[in-house]
């Protein structure tokens, strides 16, 4: 939690939206709920990479993958997210979903690039429980 607000920083240097489940009392019970699966990445103890992990104990997520982008197209992205499948795969999880916004289409190719798949047959569908914690953008 000490480097929260360079966490921040690279996701909206990225073009990462920071929302209501973003804030530094939010992540931290994520990272209370999955201690292992919170990973940065420093070069020279420079914060350079994140991505965040969760497992619900059937499936694993990855939420707000992101590398600094002065650094990015060095192999940097796969490299953290290589390591979080790995973590996974020692969890036992037997397959992890992440969510692409439509407007960062050329993002897919990153993911097919590393052997992920597009969901043809599926349909994502979201509820908000209550309209006064949600808030999309902060
Ligand atoms: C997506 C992201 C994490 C990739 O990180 P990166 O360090 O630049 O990627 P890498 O250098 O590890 O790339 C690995 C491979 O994917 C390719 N690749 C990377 N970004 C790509 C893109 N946008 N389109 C097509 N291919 C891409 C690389 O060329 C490389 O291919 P190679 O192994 O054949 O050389 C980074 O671009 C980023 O932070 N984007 C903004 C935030 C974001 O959109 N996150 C995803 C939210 S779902």
């Amino acid at each position: 939690m000490e480097s929260y607000e360079t966490v921040i920083n690279i996701w909206r240097k990225s073009g990462i939206s920071i929302g209501s489940s973003d804030t530094k009392e939010e992540l931290e019970r994520m990272l209370q709920r999955n201690p292992t699966l919170f990973l940065i990445g420093k070069i020279n103890k420079r914060i350079i990479g994140v991505v965040m992990g969760g497992s619900d104990g059937r499936r694993g997520y990855i939420h707000h993958l992101a590398i600094d982008p002065d650094y990015q197209r060095r192999g940097y992205g796969k490299m953290i997210l290589d390591r979080l499948i790995e973590k996974f795969r020692q969890m036992g999880v037997h397959k992890v979903h992440l969510f692409i916004e439509k407007y960062n289409i050329d993002v897919v190719k990153f993911y097919q690039n590393l052997g992920w798949e597009i969901r043809e047959d599926l349909i994502m569908m979201s509820h908000v429980p209550d309209d006064k914690l949600y808030k999309r953008n902060l």
